[in-house]
């Protein structure tokens, strides 16, 4: 619970940036609400702002990190609780939890990401929705003496008919994707996953992705299973999402995230 006073500064500061004129974000929070739909509140900024907008508790939690640590942790925590205004959720400190992985508040599902050039968070409370996550990373190629460790084999299969630099750009979607997956499963699982543990079936066409395989069963990795994603590549960057939504809205939702290719295509 935070006081009325503490509450109305950090309106204020949403509402108006501090020290800073806002810059355009290079990545506009549409593009990321059109992937994860309706029901998800996104907010993305360029990472310009440090500790300002910090709660005390947040400032203590990211006092010893470096300053580009400190301005994309802030910058996320300014678009999280703008997120959270939207969804009716008064400003409060977003501590992690010990793990790093992020805590919200009680029904709100959430996902933060950060870039060189972009900070954002989508955040939703849609009963439907028991996951979500996000990604984004440069849209340069992956390494390749990375591919190996963050595709499989039947990834690089199908990275095959690709010469440099697609197969490298196709290697950072992948990465790029499994990063949202991962963010979206955790959690979920509360369990770590290697690259090697996860196989996706990626749509170039329809910029969806869908998981082929997981090297785990049982509860709750059948339901991760159903995890459906989404990426696109503008502004120099690639953007991931996925989402894990209940059963019933999946068989109606055949069209939006729930959209699946039967096999990969390129
Ligand atoms: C956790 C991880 C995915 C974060 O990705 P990243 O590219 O390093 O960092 P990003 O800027 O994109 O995201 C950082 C945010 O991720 C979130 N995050 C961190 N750990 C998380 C977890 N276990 N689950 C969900 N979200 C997590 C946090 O909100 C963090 O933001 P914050 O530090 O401001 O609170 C990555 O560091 C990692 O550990 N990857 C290894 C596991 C993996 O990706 N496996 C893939 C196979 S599925």
């Amino acid at each position: 619970m935070i006081g009325k006073g503490l509450q109305a500064e950090f309106i204020r500061k949403l509402q108006r940036p501090p020290s800073e004129p806002p810059r355009p974000p290079s990545l506009a929070s549409s593009t990321v609400r059109a992937m994860f739909g309706p029901d998800v509140a996104v907010a993305t900024e360029s990472p310009h702002r440090g500790g300002d907008a910090l709660f005390p508790d947040e400032q203590s939690y990211i006092a010893g990190a470096c300053e580009r640590r400190r301005v994309e942790f802030g910058t996320a925590r300014f678009c999280a609780r703008r997120a959270l205004a939207e969804l009716g959720v008064a400003p409060c400190a977003l501590v992690p939890d010990p793990d790093r992985s992020p805590r919200w508040p009680e029904n709100i599902r959430g996902t933060i990401a950060h870039s060189r050039h972009a900070c954002a968070a989508a955040l939703t409370k849609a009963p439907h929705i028991l996951g979500i996550g996000l990604d984004l990373e440069e849209d340069t190629p992956l390494e390749p003496d990375l591919e190996a460790i963050i595709c499989t084999t039947t990834e690089r299969s199908w990275l095959d008919p690709f010469g440099p630099p697609e197969r490298g750009l196709l290697g950072k979607v992948i990465f790029c994707a499994k990063e949202a997956f991962y963010k979206c499963q955790y959690p979920i699982s509360r369990k770590f996953l290697d690259f090697s543990d996860v196989t996706l079936s990626i749509d170039l066409a329809q910029g969806t992705f869908r998981i082929a395989d997981l090297s785990r069963a049982g509860a709750p990795w059948d339901r991760l299973r159903d995890v459906t994603g989404q990426f696109r590549r503008q502004n120099g960057l690639v953007i991931a999402t996925a989402m894990l939504a209940s059963q019933a809205l999946r068989r109606k939702d055949r069209l939006g995230h729930g959209a699946l290719p039967a096999k990969p295509t390129g």
